[in-house]
């Protein structure tokens, strides 16, 4: 999904606002643009254009514009092709009104439609277009400019955040309804007690400038000068709004001395897992006092953090004798004559700005169910949708792939299906041994899986097998593989392949078998069966066996298996995507905040 950022205080901030830009390109790359202006002139530049940030910088040079205030964007095409004019910013006819966009306007066709009845020639083939030009007409036709923002908004059906500007008017302009925008506010060094002001779609865009951050809610919009005003876009009334202290350093949202995000993040897991557990007793009880009294209990996720909740479900059933529905976000909402106010769903989101979950959140409280999350990211929408909140404490994750994410996830439900049946210390000592679990396989598995990948880097597919607890692995272990280099990795329940999907492997199709003592001999035979017809087995397990041409041995962690199951895929997912030519951070078509539907 896009990125957008705004910048208005000092001179000369192109630099700056190309800086936040660049460490929000993880949300899309398709194109990059930005627009400056001096804030008491009437002259904005633009310049954007198609391809990555660092290749298009050097075409345009960007840090050649002048100005104090602008707007910058980083594009993942919804609607119009990637073409330099569907690129971001828009602007309106009469090139007064500039505006950057994030979301989907469900209604454009028919705006658009409205704008060429009028006469107007549009620019481009996008939805985001529209805003721009439905500005600069009602401010033509006498409104003023905040009137105007809310008269074009209150047109559009769908979702956005948007921050703009408008040639004839000081200051950067915003709005927002479902799509992300945190707006940070910096005071001036030089003791004048003026004002720095940031707006982003994620905070890493100008953590390196601000530690302090207003979060813009649904329906809120308004225009940034010397201070802000914040307004509710429905009834107009002026919202006082607290600044709230973000407590991540920018060192966590930068590589350091890894080559890639995706590295430096496995790497974390050392420590991650371990402080995933760290939290407050009281709230772990609350939470598990929730789940008691629930009468059904949904988990709820998109892609890595579904497969958590898949992972849970099992845990929760071998540990507190509970049964879960595990249900895919997009999906929840075919559930909804389900639910009750005795409901309790669990919506798991490393961004907490999945739109597909923040809609299944607003159905689970539309039948009045209660709702939980588990999340990364401070301060995001879904942390303020919920009744309540486990942070995962995993710092920033910045590559597009969930890795330590995921890890926090399991050890997090791991400790609430133990704190259900009072057995929380258990569940702690169990996760600090799949924490140094985690640090052996990290530090001693880098050339054996290297080797692997070598081998196995040409293939075109590869399956993934596991039973019982394995199986949620298997499946994530596909995702991880197919996502970062783009080879179609399938994860099955162990059993399965043979009723079908075994006539695929031929010679040498790679097979990566996850077992645990629980399920080896069964998920032995089902290796055997693949290993006669020629496929290519690779063993992750805590014991050898002749079925496995590669063997990655890992400690037995019982209900933590899953926890350690996952790092050598994820290492291994990670040397295919070097050996493949694919950028590990910012893998083709994918953004690492899917928050539109
Ligand atoms: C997984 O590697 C991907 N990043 C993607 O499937 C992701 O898990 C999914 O989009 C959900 O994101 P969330 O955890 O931020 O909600
Ligand atoms: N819908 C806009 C476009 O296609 C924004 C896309 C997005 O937010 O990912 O340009």
């Amino acid at each position: 999904m896009c990125g957008i950022v705004a910048y208005k205080g000092k001179e000369g901030c192109s630099d700056i606002l190309l800086s936040c830009i660049k460490n929000l390109e993880y949300r899309g790359y398709d194109s990059i643009g930005m627009a400056l202006a001096a804030d008491k002139s009437n002259s904005i530049e633009i310049r954007k254009d198609v391809g990555p940030i660092d290749l298009v910088d050097e075409k345009l040079n960007f840090t050649s514009m002048q100005g104090n205030k602008g707007i910058a964007h980083t594009r993942w095409a919804t609607t119009g092709s990637v073409t330099k004019e569907n690129s971001h910013p828009h602007f309106s006819s009469d090139q007064k009104v500039y505006v950057v966009h994030n979301g989907i306007i469900e209604n454009y066709q028919e705006l658009r439609k409205e704008l060429t009845d009028l006469g107007i020639t549009l620019n481009s083939e996008t939805d985001s277009e529209v805003i721009p030009q439905f500005i600069a007409i009602f401010v033509k036709e006498g409104s003023s400019l905040i009137d105007a923002i809310r008269k074009t908004i209150l047109k559009i059906k769908g979702s956005f955040a948007i921050v703009g500007m408008h040639e004839d008017e000081e200051g950067i302009f915003f709005a927002r309804k479902e799509s992300p925008l945190v707006i940070g506010m910096k005071e001036t060094s030089d003791g004048s007690g003026e004002k720095e002001f940031f707006a982003a779609s994620d905070v890493p865009a100008f953590l390196s400038y601000t530690n302090e951050v207003y979060y813009i809610e649904d329906n809120e919009y308004g225009i940034i000068k010397e201070d802000i005003v914040f307004r509710d876009i429905i009834d107009n009334k002026i919202i006082k709004k607290e600044i709230q202290h973000i407590n991540w350093d920018i060192d966590q949202a930068k590589k350091g001395e890894y080559a890639h995000f995706m590295l430096k993040e496995i790497h974390e897991q050392k420590n991650t897992i371990v402080k995933s557990i760290q939290q407050p007793s009281s709230l772990v009880e609350e939470v598990s006092d929730i789940l008691k009294n629930a009468f059904g209990i949904f988990f709820v996720g998109c892609g890595t953090s579904y497969h958590a909740a898949v992972s849970a479900s099992y845990v929760f059933t071998h540990v507190a004798k509970r049964h879960v529905n595990v249900t895919i976000a997009s999906e929840f909402r075919n559930y909804k004559d389900y639910l009750t106010d005795k409901t309790v769903v669990v919506a798991i989101s490393q961004s907490g700005e999945t739109a597909d979950l923040i809609d299944a959140i607003k159905t689970a409280k539309e039948k009045g169910s209660k709702v939980v999350s588990i999340v990364n990211v401070m301060g995001s929408t879904i942390t303020r949708m919920s009744d309540k909140n486990i942070m995962m404490n995993a710092g920033p994750e910045i590559c597009v792939l969930s890795t330590k994410s995921y890890t926090s996830q399991l050890a997090i439900l791991l400790l609430l299906a133990h704190a259900i049946v009072d057995k929380e210390e258990k569940a702690k000592e169990l996760i600090r041994k799949a924490g140094e679990e985690v640090t052996k396989i990290i530090d001693n598995n880098f050339l054996l899986l290297e080797k692997i990948a070598e081998k196995i880097k040409e293939e075109n597919s590869m399956f993934l097998i596991g039973r019982d607890l394995a199986y949620p692995s298997a499946l994530e272990g596909a995702l991880k593989i197919k996502e970062v280099s783009y080879i179609h990795a399938e994860g099955f329940p162990g059993g399965e392949l043979k009723h079908g999907t075994i006539a695929l492997i031929e010679k040498g199709t790679p097979c990566i078998v996850l077992t645990t003592e629980a399920t080896r001999d069964m998920i032995i035979s089902n290796a055997s069966e693949i290993k006669v017809r020629g496929g290519y087995m690779i063993g992750i397990n805590s014991k050898e066996n002749e079925v496995y041409d590669e063997f990655i041995k890992i400690g037995e962690l019982g209900h933590a298996n899953p926890i350690a199951m996952i790092i050598p895929i994820q290492i291994l997912a990670y040397h295919l995507a070097l050996k493949r030519g694919c950028n590990p951070d910012k893998p083709r078509n994918l953004a690492k905040s899917v928050t539109v539907k």
